[in-house]
């Protein structure tokens, strides 16, 4: 049978965290290792009642094969949300897509020929390096520093490798939780617009900032690129909804690749996030998510200072839902995840982030997933493992 299977299918990895997950599915294990909103977050009762009201008054529309693009309405209300951080988008230039993971494929099958050049950041998004990986491009990796991406470094790639596209999370990156300064954002503005490489922004964080100021969208200051969206962090990541932003004529084939994957996203889900979003009070939502991260992330910073060695370093993210972890020089958290394991915590060791040469001393750790118990204990038990494992290597 082996011989039937493409060759790509041999060179991309199996996701690391599904894996993983299989193994935090026992109880008694406190996972820092998914990638989960906080379901108490979800606006459960606001979605059934939306859900009620489609289809009372609206199931011949939602319940009907629809157009490629997405449903209007909810393609102008993305259109109005980017005016209020000053993106002027169209809804034209908006395709609604089943989570922006699915723009990453859709992207990937669009502009990527076996051994093209892509530069990614360093680390990534674990299921990027898969989705794109999938169209068999040279990743080449740019370091990833406190503010940003290394900007010599990438105006270098850029010169000398001429890559098709840039794939960047600018906020909050998962996994690092690391943010572009707005100094970065203008400089990326300056050395794209006269490249010829695509720079693509992924952002389903940006709007949990729960500290620090918003910052534009690096597209404010890009002639080229792709803006990818989510509902998945503000809304309901089961529902699969997210975006894409391009232009006339990247867009024209985005939608040939989607109409060909499958005719349509889920109009009954559109048009119900679209009753949602229109009917009830957002922005009061999302000042509760806000809030609740801060609290969960405020306490594993602060837990880490109690339990982990002094010489363990990490990101304070301002948003999102990870931050990062440098163990210090020559210990490896895969070695440390089977330590953990016995203490019954687990996370993700950073190796799979990387798509060459992993960082072996790192490792994520999610905070939207856990009440401040949880975390508590989940780094107390962790920061034993670290002991431990340092005992056992020195
Ligand atoms: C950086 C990044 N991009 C894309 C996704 C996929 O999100 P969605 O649920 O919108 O498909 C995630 C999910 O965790 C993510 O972290």
């Amino acid at each position: 049978m082996k011989d039937l299977f493409a060759d790509r299918m041999s060179k991309v990895p199996r996701s690391f965290v599904r894996e993983i997950l299989k193994v935090t599915e026992n109880p008694d294990i406190i996972s820092f290792a998914g990638g989960l909103p906080n379901p108490s977050s979800f606006p459960s009762k606001e979605i059934a009642e939306s859900t009620a009201v489609v289809l009372k008054d609206s199931s011949d529309e939602a319940l009907q094969y629809s157009s490629t693009e997405g449903y209007k309405p909810l393609r102008n209300y993305i259109s109005d949300r980017y005016s209020n951080v000053g993106l002027d988008v169209e809804s034209d230039n908006i395709l609604i897509i089943n989570g922006s993971q699915q723009g990453l494929d859709l992207i990937g099958k669009v502009f990527l020929n076996p051994g093209d050049v892509m530069l990614i950041e360093r680390p990534t998004y674990l299921a990027a390096i898969q989705a794109f990986g999938l169209y068999e491009p040279d990743f080449v990796s740019i370091p990833l520093l406190d503010d940003g991406v290394d900007i010599d470094v990438l105006k270098n790639k850029l010169d000398s490798l001429h890559p098709k596209l840039f794939y960047s999370i600018p906020n909050f990156q998962n996994p690092t939780g690391i943010t572009y300064s707005l100094k970065k954002r203008k400089e990326i503005g300056e050395i794209f617009n006269h490249s010829n490489t695509i720079f693509v922004e992924d952002n389903p964080y940006g709007e949990i900032r729960f500290m620090g100021k918003d910052l534009p969208p690096v597209k404010s200051f890009l002639e080229n690129s792709v803006l990818l969206g989510s509902f998945s962090k503000i809304v309901s990541p089961g529902m699969r909804l997210g975006w894409i932003v391009a232009d006339d004529e990247i867009m024209k084939h985005l939608i040939t690749v989607k109409q060909a994957s499958d005719l349509h996203s889920n109009l009954l889900t559109q048009m119900i996030v679209h009753h949602y979003l229109t009917g009830y009070n957002v922005e009061k939502h999302l000042k509760i998510i806000r809030k609740m991260y801060k609290i969960q992330r405020d306490c594993m910073v602060a837990m880490i200072k109690k339990y982990f060695p002094s010489d363990v370093k990490y990101t304070k993210p301002e948003g999102g839902m990870f931050l990062w972890v440098i163990l210090p020089e020559g210990m490896s958290s895969m070695e440390l995840f089977e330590a953990a394991i016995d203490e019954n915590v687990a996370f993700v060791p950073g190796e799979a982030f990387y798509s060459e040469d992993p960082q072996k001393n790192t490792l994520r750790l999610n905070f939207s997933n856990s009440d401040e118990k949880k975390i508590e204990e989940g780094i107390k038990r962790l920061g034993n493992a670290i002991k431990h494992l340092r005992a056992k290597i020195n």
